[in-house]
């Protein structure tokens, strides 16, 4: 761990000074959905004329050229991915440890396709989790309501069992009323702030930053510094914009989405454009970066224009393994 970091845990070690940066941040948050009015408006509704321009005149080109309901059928294609993440050094009772990772539902009231899909494959998990997590952007759009996503979600995750419950971090379509409906039917949003879960003795953090893109109110110390230090810990982020800073706090697992793989990719070229300020490698998939490794979701759902192309949905089951393994 960096020593300025080590100093910053040190000094406010019982003092949760930690908590006006939150407050701030969350305040900030407040004041930019009310200078943008986030809360109302349509679903379809864009933040200017060229976002109107870009979304019509991508969806325009696509029913040209005979390839729209080609996306939109890719749309509401949705994997099931089961990744492993090993560690050497991890104690024992973390061996096995599951998460299902669900990102970008884009939840829509006019598209339903992903919807109906993503529910019949999380439907067909069978095995019990220990963890949930949601990284963000519930909505399709910018703007009105939020409320109708939640009934949705409950509906998709009903029956899938949990040891320590579902949890969840904000995205750039997100706007904070929904933090305390989602609070109402148990699932808990992480902003700038972290929980600590006790694995058969094993400890483990989870770290939730607000998001970051369009916003800039994520603060990874805010989630980490009460993080005890034999912790194994994970940060949950919307957006794979704050690797650089997560490796310096001794994060091992960095789940975030955001991307949607680029939603619009070339064959044999990739995304051309990922949305996000970030090294290419972090776009998609599992990766590592140092002593870190992280996994950046395609997502569930789409955005702006509802097709996908070389950018294939997911819903995501992280398992941690110990090896060598020793019951020792
Ligand atoms: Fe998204």
């Amino acid at each position: 761990m960096n020593e300025h970091i080590q100093d910053i845990q040190n000094q406010n070690k019982g003092i949760d000074e930690f908590e006006f940066k939150r407050r701030e941040l969350w305040e900030k948050r407040i004041s930019i959905e009310k200078e943008f009015h986030l809360g109302e408006g349509d679903e379809f509704k864009q933040f200017n004329w060229i976002g109107t321009f870009r979304t019509k005149g991508i969806s325009l080109f696509l029913k040209c050229v005979g390839l729209y309901k080609r996306g939109q059928m890719n749309a509401s294609k949705i994997k099931l991915n089961k990744v492993k993440f090993v560690y050497p050094d991890i104690p024992k009772e973390l061996h096995g440890f599951k998460i299902l990772f669900i990102s970008d539902f884009h939840l829509s009231q006019h598209f339903l396709s992903w919807l109906i899909s993503g529910k019949s494959v999380i439907q067909q998990i069978k095995i019990p989790v220990d963890l949930i997590l949601l990284g963000g952007d519930y909505r399709f759009g910018y703007f009105g309501s939020e409320d109708f996503v939640i009934p949705l979600i409950k509906e998709m995750l009903m029956g899938i069992e949990t040891k320590y419950g579902i949890y969840g971090v904000m995205g750039n379509h997100d706007i904070s009323s929904i933090r305390e409906k989602f609070e109402e039917s148990n699932i808990h949003i992480l902003v700038n702030e972290g929980i600590e879960i006790n694995h058969n003795g094993a400890k483990l953090w989870l770290g939730g930053v607000d998001v970051y893109h369009g916003f800039e109110c994520a603060d990874v110390a805010s989630a980490l510094v009460h993080a005890p230090k034999d912790a194994f810990k994970i940060m949950l982020s919307h957006s794979p914009e704050l690797i650089e800073e997560s490796l310096l706090w001794d994060v091992q697992l960095y789940l975030c989405g955001h991307t949607h793989g680029g939603q619009i990719g070339l064959p044999f070229i990739g995304p051309i454009y990922v949305n996000a300020k970030c090294k290419r490698k972090f776009a998609q998939g599992k990766w590592e970066y140092r002593s870190m490794q992280g996994y950046t979701s395609t997502g569930l759902g789409v955005t702006d224009v509802p097709v996908r192309f070389n950018a294939e949905a997911e819903v995501v089951i992280l398992d941690i393994v110990k090896i060598p393994f020793s019951l020792k």
